[in-house]
Protein backbone atom coordinates (compact mmCIF):
# COMPACT_ATOMS: atom_id res chain seq x y z
CA UNK A 1 0.00 0.00 0.00
CA UNK A 2 1.24 3.08 -1.00
CA UNK A 3 2.46 5.39 2.36
CA UNK A 4 3.58 9.30 2.06
CA UNK A 5 6.13 10.49 4.09
CA UNK A 6 6.96 13.68 5.24
CA UNK A 7 10.36 14.58 5.61
CA UNK A 8 11.85 18.45 7.31
CA UNK A 9 13.61 20.26 9.51
CA UNK A 10 12.61 19.95 13.27
CA UNK A 11 15.40 22.54 14.35
CA UNK A 12 17.10 25.84 12.26
CA UNK A 13 17.23 24.05 9.26
CA UNK A 14 20.67 21.88 7.75
CA UNK A 15 19.57 19.05 9.70
CA UNK A 16 20.56 16.53 7.04
CA UNK A 17 16.93 16.84 5.08
CA UNK A 18 18.91 15.80 1.40
CA UNK A 19 20.83 12.88 2.81
CA UNK A 20 17.89 11.16 4.05
CA UNK A 21 15.74 12.08 1.18
CA UNK A 22 18.23 11.01 -1.10
CA UNK A 23 18.67 7.79 1.00
CA UNK A 24 14.41 7.02 0.99
CA UNK A 25 13.97 7.58 -2.70
CA UNK A 26 14.77 4.21 -3.10
CA UNK A 27 11.64 3.17 -1.79
CA UNK A 28 9.45 6.27 -3.61
CA UNK A 29 8.03 6.69 -6.74
CA UNK A 30 7.56 10.03 -6.80
CA UNK A 31 9.28 13.34 -4.16
CA UNK A 32 8.32 16.73 -3.97
CA UNK A 33 9.09 20.09 -2.73
CA UNK A 34 6.21 22.08 -1.10
CA UNK A 35 7.55 25.75 0.24
CA UNK A 36 11.11 27.47 0.28
CA UNK A 37 12.98 28.11 -3.54
CA UNK A 38 16.96 28.28 -4.14
CA UNK A 39 17.32 29.49 -0.17
CA UNK A 40 18.07 25.65 0.64
CA UNK A 41 21.21 24.09 0.07
CA UNK A 42 20.41 19.74 0.40
CA UNK A 43 23.90 18.07 0.43
CA UNK A 44 24.08 14.38 -1.05
CA UNK A 45 27.28 12.34 -0.64
CA UNK A 46 27.19 9.59 -2.71
CA UNK A 47 30.73 7.98 -3.02
CA UNK A 48 33.39 10.86 -3.99
CA UNK A 49 30.66 12.99 -5.59
CA UNK A 50 28.97 15.65 -3.32
CA UNK A 51 25.97 17.65 -4.79
CA UNK A 52 24.41 20.22 -3.47
CA UNK A 53 20.82 20.88 -4.32
CA UNK A 54 19.01 24.00 -3.68
CA UNK A 55 15.75 23.57 -6.16
CA UNK A 56 15.96 20.19 -7.40
CA UNK A 57 13.87 17.83 -5.31
CA UNK A 58 17.01 15.09 -3.77
CA UNK A 59 15.50 11.98 -5.61
CA UNK A 60 16.59 13.69 -8.78
CA UNK A 61 19.86 11.21 -8.96
CA UNK A 62 17.46 8.11 -8.55
CA UNK A 63 16.38 6.58 -12.08
CA UNK A 64 12.46 6.06 -11.85
CA UNK A 65 11.71 8.72 -9.79
CA UNK A 66 9.64 11.50 -10.63
CA UNK A 67 10.66 14.33 -9.08
CA UNK A 68 7.79 17.63 -8.20
CA UNK A 69 8.47 21.04 -7.79
CA UNK A 70 4.78 22.18 -5.81
CA UNK A 71 3.03 24.89 -6.18
CA UNK A 72 3.95 26.60 -2.83
CA UNK A 73 7.81 26.36 -3.85
CA UNK A 74 8.88 30.14 -5.48
CA UNK A 75 11.45 29.65 -8.67
CA UNK A 76 14.14 31.43 -10.03
CA UNK A 77 14.08 30.34 -13.80
CA UNK A 78 17.56 31.61 -13.74
CA UNK A 79 18.53 29.50 -10.59
CA UNK A 80 16.36 26.53 -11.76
CA UNK A 81 18.35 26.50 -15.00
CA UNK A 82 21.86 26.63 -13.91
CA UNK A 83 21.10 24.07 -11.40
CA UNK A 84 19.81 22.10 -13.83
CA UNK A 85 22.63 22.27 -16.17
CA UNK A 86 25.06 21.73 -12.65
CA UNK A 87 23.33 18.72 -12.41
CA UNK A 88 23.12 17.20 -16.02
CA UNK A 89 26.98 17.99 -16.19
CA UNK A 90 27.57 15.05 -13.57
CA UNK A 91 25.66 13.42 -15.96
CA UNK A 92 22.12 12.79 -14.58
CA UNK A 93 18.94 13.81 -16.93
CA UNK A 94 17.30 16.11 -14.97
CA UNK A 95 14.73 17.52 -17.48
CA UNK A 96 13.24 13.95 -17.71
CA UNK A 97 12.69 13.57 -13.83
CA UNK A 98 11.70 17.08 -13.17
CA UNK A 99 7.92 18.24 -13.19
CA UNK A 100 6.79 21.83 -11.92
CA UNK A 101 3.45 23.53 -11.12
CA UNK A 102 2.70 25.91 -13.36
CA UNK A 103 1.46 27.76 -10.02
CA UNK A 104 5.19 28.45 -8.66
CA UNK A 105 5.63 32.18 -7.86
CA UNK A 106 7.84 33.76 -9.66
CA UNK A 107 11.46 34.83 -8.18
CA UNK A 108 12.64 37.94 -10.02
CA UNK A 109 15.67 39.61 -10.58
CA UNK A 110 14.33 42.94 -8.53
CA UNK A 111 13.57 40.15 -5.86
CA UNK A 112 16.75 39.48 -4.99
CA UNK A 113 17.41 43.12 -5.58
CA UNK A 114 14.50 44.24 -3.31
CA UNK A 115 15.84 41.84 -0.50
CA UNK A 116 19.62 42.40 -0.84
CA UNK A 117 18.42 46.36 -0.53
CA UNK A 118 16.37 45.50 2.56
CA UNK A 119 18.95 43.50 4.35
CA UNK A 120 21.67 46.02 3.82
CA UNK A 121 19.77 49.20 4.85
CA UNK A 122 18.53 47.61 8.04
CA UNK A 123 22.37 47.23 9.39
CA UNK A 124 22.88 45.33 12.44
CA UNK A 125 18.80 44.33 13.05
CA UNK A 126 19.39 42.18 9.41
CA UNK A 127 17.82 38.83 9.38
CA UNK A 128 20.89 37.14 7.45
CA UNK A 129 18.59 36.10 4.85
CA UNK A 130 20.15 34.23 1.82
CA UNK A 131 19.76 37.09 -0.35
CA UNK A 132 17.54 34.87 -2.88
CA UNK A 133 14.87 37.24 -3.06
CA UNK A 134 12.89 34.71 -1.07
CA UNK A 135 10.79 37.04 1.49
CA UNK A 136 9.95 39.53 -1.74
CA UNK A 137 8.72 36.84 -3.86
CA UNK A 138 6.54 35.77 -1.19
CA UNK A 139 4.98 39.13 -0.17
CA UNK A 140 4.19 39.62 -4.04
CA UNK A 141 2.47 36.61 -3.81
CA UNK A 142 0.87 36.84 -0.85
CA UNK A 143 -0.57 40.73 -2.55
CA UNK A 144 -1.66 39.27 -5.49
CA UNK A 145 0.38 40.78 -7.84
CA UNK A 146 2.92 38.14 -8.42
CA UNK A 147 4.26 36.44 -11.32
CA UNK A 148 3.44 32.65 -11.61
CA UNK A 149 5.86 30.40 -13.93
CA UNK A 150 2.42 29.67 -16.02
CA UNK A 151 2.56 32.71 -17.53
CA UNK A 152 5.63 32.06 -19.52
CA UNK A 153 3.40 30.81 -21.82
CA UNK A 154 1.01 33.55 -22.07
CA UNK A 155 3.64 36.51 -23.13
CA UNK A 156 1.29 39.23 -23.31
CA UNK A 157 -0.24 38.89 -20.18
CA UNK A 158 3.52 38.31 -18.47
CA UNK A 159 4.61 41.47 -20.07
CA UNK A 160 1.43 43.39 -19.07
CA UNK A 161 1.76 42.54 -15.28
CA UNK A 162 5.78 42.47 -15.15
CA UNK A 163 5.34 46.30 -16.41
CA UNK A 164 3.38 46.74 -13.69
CA UNK A 165 5.38 44.98 -10.73
CA UNK A 166 8.68 46.14 -11.69
CA UNK A 167 7.55 49.82 -12.00
CA UNK A 168 6.30 49.25 -8.44
CA UNK A 169 9.55 47.15 -7.46
CA UNK A 170 11.79 50.03 -9.28
CA UNK A 171 9.88 52.57 -7.51
CA UNK A 172 10.97 51.04 -3.59
CA UNK A 173 14.73 50.64 -4.87
CA UNK A 174 15.30 53.96 -6.09
CA UNK A 175 12.77 56.17 -4.25
CA UNK A 176 13.20 54.23 -0.75
CA UNK A 177 16.03 52.08 -1.22
CA UNK A 178 18.26 54.63 -3.24
CA UNK A 179 19.35 51.87 -5.19
CA UNK A 180 19.63 51.55 -8.51
CA UNK A 181 16.38 49.81 -10.16
CA UNK A 182 15.95 47.13 -12.56
CA UNK A 183 16.07 47.27 -16.61
CA UNK A 184 12.19 46.34 -17.79
CA UNK A 185 13.27 45.24 -21.64
CA UNK A 186 16.42 43.22 -20.14
CA UNK A 187 13.92 41.47 -17.53
CA UNK A 188 11.31 40.60 -20.18
CA UNK A 189 13.86 39.40 -22.53
CA UNK A 190 15.35 37.39 -19.98
CA UNK A 191 11.89 35.95 -18.60
CA UNK A 192 10.38 35.02 -22.26
CA UNK A 193 13.62 33.01 -22.65
CA UNK A 194 13.02 30.17 -20.11
CA UNK A 195 9.23 28.96 -21.93
CA UNK A 196 12.28 26.62 -23.77
CA UNK A 197 13.07 24.92 -20.61
CA UNK A 198 9.89 25.70 -18.53
CA UNK A 199 6.94 24.70 -20.44
CA UNK A 200 7.28 21.13 -21.32
CA UNK A 201 8.06 20.86 -17.25
CA UNK A 202 4.50 21.94 -15.94
CA UNK A 203 2.78 19.28 -14.80
CA UNK A 204 -0.58 19.28 -12.45
CA UNK A 205 1.50 18.37 -9.31
CA UNK A 206 -1.33 17.66 -6.67
CA UNK A 207 -3.13 15.49 -9.50
CA UNK A 208 0.16 13.41 -10.62
CA UNK A 209 0.81 12.86 -6.74
CA UNK A 210 -2.97 11.68 -6.12
CA UNK A 211 -2.53 9.99 -8.91
CA UNK A 212 0.91 8.27 -7.92
CA UNK A 213 -0.59 7.30 -4.10
CA UNK A 214 -4.00 5.76 -6.14
CA UNK A 215 -1.47 3.53 -8.23
CA UNK A 216 0.11 2.17 -4.73
CA UNK A 217 3.82 4.03 -5.14
CA UNK A 218 5.30 5.67 -1.66
CA UNK A 219 5.77 9.30 -1.99
CA UNK A 220 8.29 11.56 -0.37
CA UNK A 221 7.35 15.52 0.71
CA UNK A 222 10.99 16.78 0.89
CA UNK A 223 10.93 20.33 3.25
CA UNK A 224 13.26 23.02 3.13
CA UNK A 225 14.77 25.03 5.95
CA UNK A 226 13.30 24.19 9.48
CA UNK A 227 10.77 24.74 11.83
CA UNK A 228 11.69 27.89 13.72
CA UNK A 229 12.65 29.60 10.42
CA UNK A 230 8.70 28.59 9.94
CA UNK A 231 6.89 32.44 9.03
CA UNK A 232 4.47 31.50 11.58
CA UNK A 233 6.20 29.10 14.02
CA UNK A 234 9.75 30.36 13.89
CA UNK A 235 11.68 33.29 15.68
CA UNK A 236 9.78 35.97 13.78
CA UNK A 237 10.93 38.05 11.98
CA UNK A 238 14.04 35.95 11.82
CA UNK A 239 12.52 33.51 9.88
CA UNK A 240 12.31 32.74 6.11
CA UNK A 241 8.72 33.77 4.49
CA UNK A 242 7.43 30.52 4.07
CA UNK A 243 5.84 27.92 5.95
CA UNK A 244 8.20 25.26 6.51
CA UNK A 245 6.28 23.19 8.66
CA UNK A 246 3.90 20.06 7.59
CA UNK A 247 0.71 21.72 7.28
CA UNK A 248 2.50 23.39 4.36
CA UNK A 249 2.56 20.05 2.72
CA UNK A 250 -1.08 20.22 1.86
CA UNK A 251 -1.16 23.76 0.41
CA UNK A 252 2.37 23.70 -1.16
CA UNK A 253 1.69 20.40 -3.37
CA UNK A 254 -1.63 20.27 -3.71
CA UNK A 255 -2.32 17.17 -1.36
CA UNK A 256 -4.64 16.97 1.82
CA UNK A 257 -3.47 16.73 4.92
CA UNK A 258 -5.42 13.34 5.56
CA UNK A 259 -3.25 11.83 2.79
CA UNK A 260 -0.55 12.18 4.58
CA UNK A 261 0.79 8.66 7.14
CA UNK A 262 3.93 9.92 8.54
CA UNK A 263 5.95 13.09 9.30
CA UNK A 264 9.58 12.18 9.92
CA UNK A 265 11.69 15.34 12.08
CA UNK A 266 14.98 15.11 10.75
CA UNK A 267 17.18 16.44 14.04
CA UNK A 268 20.50 17.07 14.48
CA UNK A 269 22.33 15.63 17.66
CA UNK A 270 22.71 19.07 18.57
CA UNK A 271 21.76 22.23 16.90
CA UNK A 272 22.87 24.83 14.19
CA UNK A 273 21.29 28.41 12.92
CA UNK A 274 22.79 30.24 10.40
CA UNK A 275 22.17 33.88 10.41
CA UNK A 276 20.23 35.74 13.10
CA UNK A 277 17.95 35.86 15.84
CA UNK A 278 17.01 34.27 19.32
CA UNK A 279 19.24 30.84 19.67
CA UNK A 280 18.61 29.81 23.14
CA UNK A 281 21.46 26.76 23.92
CA UNK A 282 24.19 28.61 21.49
CA UNK A 283 27.55 27.80 22.48
CA UNK A 284 30.64 30.79 22.55
CA UNK A 285 33.09 28.74 23.85
CA UNK A 286 35.64 25.96 22.56
CA UNK A 287 33.00 23.35 22.44
CA UNK A 288 30.28 25.19 19.73
CA UNK A 289 34.13 25.72 17.60
CA UNK A 290 34.87 21.36 17.98
CA UNK A 291 31.03 21.39 16.65
CA UNK A 292 31.29 23.93 14.06
CA UNK A 293 34.71 22.30 13.01
CA UNK A 294 33.79 18.41 13.16
CA UNK A 295 30.33 19.01 11.59
CA UNK A 296 32.44 21.48 8.85
CA UNK A 297 29.25 23.98 9.62
CA UNK A 298 29.48 25.97 7.05
CA UNK A 299 26.07 27.20 5.05
CA UNK A 300 25.88 24.59 1.75
CA UNK A 301 23.95 27.33 0.13
CA UNK A 302 25.56 30.64 0.72
CA UNK A 303 29.12 29.41 2.75
CA UNK A 304 28.64 31.34 5.83
CA UNK A 305 29.86 29.84 9.26
CA UNK A 306 26.75 27.93 11.11
CA UNK A 307 26.10 29.01 14.85
CA UNK A 308 26.21 25.92 17.31
CA UNK A 309 24.89 24.36 20.17
CA UNK A 310 23.59 22.16 22.11
CA UNK A 311 20.42 19.92 21.46
CA UNK A 312 17.65 21.64 22.42
CA UNK A 313 14.36 19.36 23.48
CA UNK A 314 12.01 22.73 24.78
CA UNK A 315 11.99 23.48 21.31
CA UNK A 316 11.85 19.95 19.86
CA UNK A 317 8.78 19.57 21.83
CA UNK A 318 7.13 22.55 19.86
CA UNK A 319 8.39 20.95 16.52
CA UNK A 320 6.70 17.67 17.40
CA UNK A 321 3.23 19.42 18.51
CA UNK A 322 3.31 21.88 14.96
CA UNK A 323 4.64 19.43 12.60
CA UNK A 324 3.24 16.29 14.49
CA UNK A 325 6.17 14.51 14.63
CA UNK A 326 5.85 10.38 14.45
CA UNK A 327 9.45 9.86 14.89
CA UNK A 328 12.78 11.72 14.52
CA UNK A 329 16.07 10.96 12.66
CA UNK A 330 18.83 11.97 14.79
CA UNK A 331 21.80 13.07 12.49
CA UNK A 332 25.48 14.10 12.73
CA UNK A 333 25.75 11.85 15.93
CA UNK A 334 29.64 11.24 14.83
CA UNK A 335 30.12 14.88 15.55
CA UNK A 336 29.67 14.52 19.32
CA UNK A 337 32.14 11.33 19.15
CA UNK A 338 35.46 13.34 21.39
CA UNK A 339 33.07 14.96 23.90
CA UNK A 340 33.75 13.82 27.58
CA UNK A 341 30.30 15.07 28.50
CA UNK A 342 27.14 16.60 26.35
CA UNK A 343 24.60 18.43 27.89
CA UNK A 344 20.94 18.35 26.77
CA UNK A 345 18.74 21.66 27.41
CA UNK A 346 15.76 19.85 29.32
CA UNK A 347 13.67 23.27 30.16
CA UNK A 348 14.04 27.10 30.07
CA UNK A 349 14.13 29.61 32.33
CA UNK A 350 12.24 32.58 31.60
CA UNK A 351 11.25 35.45 34.12
CA UNK A 352 11.62 32.95 37.16
CA UNK A 353 9.53 30.21 35.88
CA UNK A 354 10.75 26.95 34.53
CA UNK A 355 9.03 26.36 30.58
CA UNK A 356 8.72 23.05 29.37
CA UNK A 357 7.62 24.79 26.23
CA UNK A 358 9.23 27.42 24.16
CA UNK A 359 7.35 31.06 24.58
CA UNK A 360 4.57 32.32 21.33
CA UNK A 361 6.69 35.19 21.71
CA UNK A 362 9.96 36.03 19.57
CA UNK A 363 11.56 38.75 22.37
CA UNK A 364 10.33 36.10 25.16
CA UNK A 365 11.69 33.71 23.86
CA UNK A 366 15.08 35.47 22.96
CA UNK A 367 15.21 36.19 26.82
CA UNK A 368 14.96 32.45 27.68
CA UNK A 369 18.26 30.99 29.55
CA UNK A 370 18.71 26.95 29.39
CA UNK A 371 18.35 24.69 31.66
CA UNK A 372 20.19 21.84 31.04
CA UNK A 373 21.13 17.97 32.18
CA UNK A 374 24.54 16.73 31.39
CA UNK A 375 25.28 13.15 30.71
CA UNK A 376 28.59 11.42 30.10
CA UNK A 377 29.73 11.62 26.83
CA UNK A 378 30.95 7.88 24.60
CA UNK A 379 34.58 9.11 23.75
CA UNK A 380 34.82 6.41 20.95
CA UNK A 381 34.70 6.36 16.88
CA UNK A 382 30.55 6.26 16.18
CA UNK A 383 31.19 7.27 12.41
CA UNK A 384 30.23 5.31 9.71
CA UNK A 385 28.24 2.93 12.17
CA UNK A 386 25.50 1.11 10.08
CA UNK A 387 24.36 -1.26 13.42
CA UNK A 388 22.11 0.23 16.65
CA UNK A 389 24.37 -2.63 18.36
CA UNK A 390 27.99 -0.92 17.52
CA UNK A 391 27.17 2.31 19.26
CA UNK A 392 28.64 3.01 23.09
CA UNK A 393 26.53 2.35 25.71
CA UNK A 394 26.67 6.21 26.02
CA UNK A 395 25.56 7.26 22.86
CA UNK A 396 22.70 4.83 23.20
CA UNK A 397 21.67 6.51 26.48
CA UNK A 398 22.11 9.93 24.96
CA UNK A 399 19.44 8.94 22.09
CA UNK A 400 17.02 7.68 24.70
CA UNK A 401 17.21 10.89 26.65
CA UNK A 402 16.55 13.10 23.73
CA UNK A 403 13.33 10.34 22.54
CA UNK A 404 11.89 10.46 26.53
CA UNK A 405 12.27 14.10 26.83
CA UNK A 406 10.81 15.04 23.05
CA UNK A 407 8.31 12.48 23.54
CA UNK A 408 8.65 10.29 20.23
CA UNK A 409 10.84 7.48 18.85
CA UNK A 410 14.34 7.72 17.10
CA UNK A 411 13.34 6.11 13.74
CA UNK A 412 16.57 6.32 12.12
CA UNK A 413 20.26 7.72 13.27
CA UNK A 414 22.57 8.90 10.78
CA UNK A 415 26.47 8.32 11.56
CA UNK A 416 28.03 10.27 8.48
CA UNK A 417 27.32 12.09 5.37
CA UNK A 418 27.27 9.26 2.91
CA UNK A 419 24.48 7.45 1.63
CA UNK A 420 24.92 4.52 3.80
CA UNK A 421 26.18 5.79 6.83
CA UNK A 422 22.65 4.76 8.65
CA UNK A 423 21.08 3.19 11.27
CA UNK A 424 17.10 2.30 10.59
CA UNK A 425 15.04 1.09 13.24
CA UNK A 426 11.80 1.63 11.97
CA UNK A 427 11.44 1.35 8.39
CA UNK A 428 8.86 4.90 8.28
CA UNK A 429 7.40 3.50 5.23
CA UNK A 430 6.05 0.30 7.10
P1 LIG B 1 19.92 19.97 4.74
O1 LIG B 1 19.80 21.40 4.32
O2 LIG B 1 18.99 19.63 5.86
O3 LIG B 1 19.79 19.01 3.60
O4 LIG B 1 21.40 19.80 5.32
P2 LIG B 1 22.75 20.39 4.66
O5 LIG B 1 23.10 19.57 3.50
O6 LIG B 1 22.64 21.85 4.49
O7 LIG B 1 23.76 20.17 5.88
C1 LIG B 1 24.00 18.92 6.43
C2 LIG B 1 25.51 18.61 6.29
O8 LIG B 1 25.85 17.55 7.13
C3 LIG B 1 25.89 18.19 4.88
O9 LIG B 1 27.19 18.61 4.62
C4 LIG B 1 25.82 16.66 4.97
O10 LIG B 1 26.67 16.02 4.02
C5 LIG B 1 26.31 16.43 6.36
N1 LIG B 1 25.75 15.25 7.05
C6 LIG B 1 24.48 14.77 7.01
N2 LIG B 1 24.33 13.75 7.89
C7 LIG B 1 25.52 13.60 8.48
C8 LIG B 1 26.00 12.73 9.52
O11 LIG B 1 25.28 11.91 10.06
N3 LIG B 1 27.31 12.87 9.91
C9 LIG B 1 28.14 13.78 9.33
N4 LIG B 1 29.38 13.86 9.76
N5 LIG B 1 27.72 14.62 8.36
C10 LIG B 1 26.43 14.53 7.95
P1 LIG C 1 17.93 24.23 4.22
O1 LIG C 1 16.76 23.74 3.40
C1 LIG C 1 19.36 27.11 7.13
C2 LIG C 1 17.73 31.18 6.88
C3 LIG C 1 18.65 32.30 6.48
C4 LIG C 1 18.05 33.43 7.29
C5 LIG C 1 16.55 33.14 7.20
C6 LIG C 1 15.82 33.93 6.14
O2 LIG C 1 19.24 23.99 3.57
O3 LIG C 1 17.84 23.72 5.62
P2 LIG C 1 15.69 33.71 3.48
O4 LIG C 1 16.75 33.80 2.44
O5 LIG C 1 14.97 32.42 3.51
O6 LIG C 1 14.76 34.87 3.47
O7 LIG C 1 16.50 33.81 4.90
O8 LIG C 1 16.44 31.77 6.95
N1 LIG C 1 17.68 30.05 5.93
C7 LIG C 1 18.22 28.84 6.16
N2 LIG C 1 18.97 28.40 7.19
N3 LIG C 1 19.01 26.27 6.15
C8 LIG C 1 18.23 26.68 5.13
O9 LIG C 1 17.75 25.83 4.21
C9 LIG C 1 17.83 28.04 5.08
N4 LIG C 1 17.09 28.78 4.22
C10 LIG C 1 16.99 30.00 4.77
O10 LIG C 1 19.98 32.03 6.85
O11 LIG C 1 18.41 33.32 8.64
MG1 LIG D 1 20.99 23.09 4.05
Amino acid sequence: MSKSVVILGSQWGDEGKGKLVDLLTEKVGAVARFQGGNNAGHTLVIGDKTHVLKLLPSGILREGVKNFVGNGVVVSPAALAEEIARVEADGVPVKQRLHISPACTWVLPSHIALDTARENAKGDKAIGTTKRGIGPAYEDKVSRHGLRLGNVCNPNFLEEQLRALLDYHNFILTKYYKVAGVDFDKTLDECLSYRELLEPLFVDVGAELIAARDSGQNILFEGAQGTFLDIDHGTYPYVTSSNTTAGAVATGAGFGPCYIDHVLGITKAYTTRVGSGPYPTELHDDIGKLLARRGKEFGSNTGRPRRCGWFDAVSMRRSVQVNSLKGMCITKLDILDPLETIKICVGYQYQGQELDLPPVDSQAFAACEPIYEELPGWQSDTFGKTNIEELPENALRYLERIAELVGVPVDMISTGPERDQIIAIRDVFA
